[in-house]
């Protein structure tokens, strides 16, 4: 523990000793009233391909360009020797493959190597299942050798990791080996030689993945971060990729399906949006496709939450109506939704719950909400979304739609989309927020005054851009943890709320800050992550009046910087309380709505989440150098009190 965390927890310890030296504020929770349900979908993630968030992160595959469809088909790839590049494959929509030949001279290679994304992490003592599918064109046996190479290493034996395929025959067929590393790696290679006979080879569809990834999909370390959330809710696959640089880049959902192997790539949209983060390499392979983010949905016990393209390229990219489906030729792209609903709900005997239940999950995902746009804008969104949401309500009028109030927080087009998603029955309305810190200090009432007879509110995503300091730090986290006590007290029409983005390489973001940061074989969660946690572990199931002098605690003016909120789940009370300010102040919690010999309630523990590292974040080589403690927390009554420290984060959970 650093010295500031120890210092903070004898400062919240010594409460009430401090009692005279600091403000004292008195909060007053009503037991008597429960207030609104907290929807079991209240706090999330959300998914988009940024920052090699699927290929290259969360999609454990180690091989780049694996089916040689990149625009360059051995972008990724070193070949040495004869190799060529065919285009007549035993998957049409993925039909080039590699061809390895005799170099024709006894003392010389014909192979492969493949670099990962930004190199292939591998660890000492691990499993990796390699699979290729392979042949022999002209019949009989050939081999293939592979290595996993240490680049760096010099000297006759770089490879650690060998093992040799036998192919044979004309037919295309799958061969899989598992190899074990024996060093640890984080920037090795894989390399496919052509072995004696010699005979040529066709390879296609190179692939290694970690043995120990989940369900072989998922890259278990960060996969792991998701489930530690808890997420209720699962947005994906975006973010400006569901709209794509122009329509033909849109995330396409029916390419993303079936067979992996079968899967067209799709170029990225962020893969040279800004001049100073430029991957000329970023493509979607779509191993991570949408029965994988549905399945992950079901995993980690998240409501999955898609989002449809409604006929709108990119508007940030696009300003020429002629990049946009017009209104009267927006039929595919409606069918495409409702195939959508039919291939997660549907059953086996339709079409597309079919090819679900090929794909491994007979059962439907249950999908009960869907996005229709991501963040769009002006009339040209509500024009698409009308027919849209027409056909939903027609065939699904169960299936809740999520409409967009835009890219900004307020303003023109915020104020024009409310109404519209409220005219045209969006049941919630998906609000993003990147904002700085002032904006954050200043919205802990904005969900006050909402309409309540509207549409619900989806905080889709939001992250707080530090003022000149846009990227992950302790303080942005503290603020965004303020903000979420105003997400919390309006429960009854908050139903959804995600930060984005959620994932990034370290040597491959283009948007930051994100709530997950790793390199090939580390991960850290950040100072975000820890404040999303916290609200995921103490949900609770409905929200309760919390006052002080009478006013909901949004960090007013007068309020010294404190946000507050109170809920109950079952016999225990959670209050999150954020001291935003730079003076530790005492609190009084008084418990109301009670008989006078009530006994109360009993202090069961306090959750701290401080830093002296303000601007600062964990780091991958100190990833928990910055997270919440647990502390002792004691005492009972009908009032009991507490100090908390200068910029703070805590939950004080009481039992009844
Ligand atoms: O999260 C990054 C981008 O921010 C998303 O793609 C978009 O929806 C928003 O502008």
């Amino acid at each position: 523990m650093t010295s500031i965390r120890k210092s903070l927890l004898a400062v919240a310890v010594l409460g009430a000793s401090l009692t005279l030296q600091a403000q004292t504020h008195s909060f007053d929770i009503d037991l008597k009233k429960v207030g609104a349900p907290i929807q079991p979908t209240m706090y999330g993630i959300f998914f988009e391909d940024i920052n090699f968030a699927a290929d290259g992160g969360l999609y454990a595959e180690l091989v780049k360009n694996r089916s040689f469809e990149f625009p360059n088909a051995l972008q990724g790839w070193k070949s040495f020797g004869n190799v060529g590049i065919l285009e007549d494959g035993p998957f049409d929509r993925c039909p080039h493959y590699a061809r390895l030949k005799d170099p024709g001279h006894k003392d010389k290679q014909t192979g492969l190597e493949n670099e990962g994304f930004f190199g292939i992490g591998i660890e000492a003592g691990k499993d990796y299942n390699f699979s290729v599918w392979a042949r022999v064109p002209d019949g009989g046996n050939g081999a293939i050798r592979i290595e996993l190479v240490t680049p760096a290493s010099m000297g006759e034996n770089q490879f650690f990791t060998q093992d040799r395929i036998r192919i044979s025959g004309a037919e295309w067929k799958k061969y899989e080996v598992t190899i074990k590393s024996r060093v640890t790696d984080p920037k090795a290679v894989l390399r496919i030689f052509l072995e004696a006979p010699r005979a040529t080879v066709d390879l296609e569809h190179v692939s290694l993945v970690p043995a120990d990834a989940l369900r072989g999909i998922y890259r278990k370390d960060l996969a792991l971060a998701l489930a530690d959330l808890k997420p209720g809710i699962f947005r994906f696959p975006g973010g400006c990729i569901v709209e794509g640089t122009d329509l033909d880049t849109r995330y396409n959902w029916k390419n993303s399906v079936g067979p992996v192997e079968n899967r067209p790539i799709n170029e990225n949209r962020w893969e040279d949006t800004f001049p100073y983060r430029l991957y000329p390499d970023y493509y979607q392979s779509y191993g991570l496709g949408f029965y994988e983010f549905f399945l992950l949905s079901e995993i980690i016990g998240s409501e999955p939450l898609p989002i449809v393209s409604c006929g709108l390229a990119c508007q940030f990219q696009n300003d020429d109506m002629s990049a946009h489906v017009p209104v009267d030729e927006l039929d595919p792209y409606i069918q495409d939704a409702l195939d959508l609903i039919e291939f997660a709900n549907g059953g086996t005997d339709t079409k597309w719950g079919a090819l679900r239940a090929e794909m491994g999950h007979p059962a439907p995902f249950n999908l009960k909400f869907l996005g229709v746009g991501n963040e769009q804008w002006d009339s040209i969104y509500p024009e698409r979304l009308e027919p849209f949401v027409k056909a939903i309500r027609k065939a699904y009028p169960d299936i809740r739609i999520v409409g967009s109030s835009g890219p900004n927080s307020e303003g023109d087009q915020f104020d024009y989309l409310w109404p519209e998603m409220k005219r045209l029955g969006a049941d919630l309305v998906d609000e993003h927020f990147y904002r700085p810190e002032a904006w954050f200090l200043s919205q802990g009432a904005r969900y006050d005054s909402y309409d309540r007879k509207g549409p619900k509110v989806f905080a889709g995503e939001y992250a707080c851009h530090g003022t000149g300091r846009k990227y992950n730090h302790f303080h942005a986290s503290l603020l965004e943890a303020a903000f979420m006590t105003g997400l919390e007290r309006n429960a009854d029409i908050v139903h959804m709320a995600t930060y984005a983005p959620l994932f990034a390489h370290v040597e491959g973001w283009q948007w930051r800050p994100d709530l997950i940061w790793y390199d090939n074989l580390r991960s850290m969660r950040t100072a975000s992550w820890h404040v999303q946690h916290l609200y995921g572990e103490y949900k609770g199931e409905n929200v309760l009046n919390l006052r002080m002098n009478g006013a909901a605690v949004t960090g007013a003016a007068g309020q010294d910087g404190l946000f507050a909120s109170a809920v109950k789940d079952g016999n225990l009370i959670y209050v999150k309380v954020a001291n935003t300010s730079d003076t530790a102040q005492s609190l009084g919690f008084n418990f109301t709505g009670l008989k006078k010999n009530d006994p109360g309630v009993k202090a069961v523990k306090r959750v701290l989440f401080a830093s002296d590292r303000l601007y600062e974040d964990n780091t991958l080589d100190e990833p928990d150098a910055i997270a919440p403690v647990e502390m002792p927390f004691t005492g009972s009554g009908q009032a009991l009190e507490a100090v908390v420290p200068a910029l703070s984060f805590s939950v004080f959970v009481f039992e009844r």
